[in-house]
């Protein structure tokens, strides 16, 4: 599979068609401006400055994972397809503390993982192995550096990697595709979703149930993850972290 062809005209192009099929013409016109001032509005200097909220954990862990430093051309491409915006480290580790799993039985995997910041943060926990795809090549390149420099000390999983790929590609159907996975292999699945906007997907979806959650994340997993969260068999497993919109769109298609 090769790196996804991302210009800001190619994306301007689909996510006009994405939009005015739902929305129809006059309101993406609306929804086109809208995006536009707020990309100024982003570009402020105070807007900036306020990005840099997300900094402690960079300073910690002596890492980039920041949103205040992504490029002009990355941010507006995050505009018309999902802004990058790193996980609190707080929320990361309260939810992975609250599965309650033996960890070196599940594979991590992060869709739309940008600069990787939920990539180190799992890979303090003994997962057999970590993964993301990420869409925008700057920001997989910045992951893909974290990755590197992330002290050998700090991590419990030696097998991290980050993949520059168009998630709906391959995930078009992806519970679909998960589901077929499972009923081929059997095993344990647990679905983070963040920022759960759209949950409704996975809840109208019979093979999982939701197991916990907030308003700022769903948990979801499917009938071989026993109450306990221990894998019944010593097959991998995903657990996803959704945070991308076009999720919904793809979903459906
Ligand atoms: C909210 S950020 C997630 C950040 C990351 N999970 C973390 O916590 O550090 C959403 C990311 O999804 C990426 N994205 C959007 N559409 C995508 C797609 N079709 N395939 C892969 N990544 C995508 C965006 O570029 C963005 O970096």
């Amino acid at each position: 599979m090769n790196q996804p062809d991302i210009s800001i005209g190619r994306s301007l192009r689909d996510w006009w068609k994405r939009e005015r099929a739902a929305a129809g013409r006059w309101a993406t016109a609306r929804k086109l401006a809208h995006v536009g001032w707020e990309f100024l509005r982003d570009s402020l200097p105070e807007r900036r400055r306020r990005r840099y909220g997300d900094v402690d954990y960079d300073w910690e862990f002596r890492v980039n994972t920041t949103s205040a430093t992504v490029g002009w051309r990355t941010r507006l491409l995050g505009l018309l397809h999902s802004p990058y915006q790193p996980i609190e480290p707080e929320l990361f580790r309260h939810i992975i503390n609250s599965l309650g799993i033996d960890f070196s039985r599940f594979t991590f995997l992060d869709i739309g993982s940008g600069k990787g910041r939920a990539l180190l943060l799992a890979a303090q926990y003994p997962f057999r192995r970590v993964m993301g795809i990420e869409l925008l090549p700057e920001l997989n390149s910045v992951a893909e550096e974290n990755i590197r420099k992330f002290s050998s000390e700090k991590r419990a999983c030696r097998e991290i990697h980050a993949f520059c790929r168009d998630a709906s590609e391959f995930s078009l159907k992806l519970v679909g595709n998960l589901e077929a996975s499972l009923r081929e292999i059997p095993r344990p699945a647990y679905l983070i979703y963040v920022n759960p906007v759209f949950e409704e997907i996975l809840s109208s979806n019979s093979r999982f149930t939701k197991m916990s959650g907030t308003h700022q994340y769903s948990v979801f997993r499917n009938a071989n993850a026993g109450s306990n969260g221990h894998a019944e068999t010593p097959t991998g497993t995903r657990s996803l972290t959704w945070t991308d919109r076009r999720f919904k769109s793809s979903e459906g298609t």
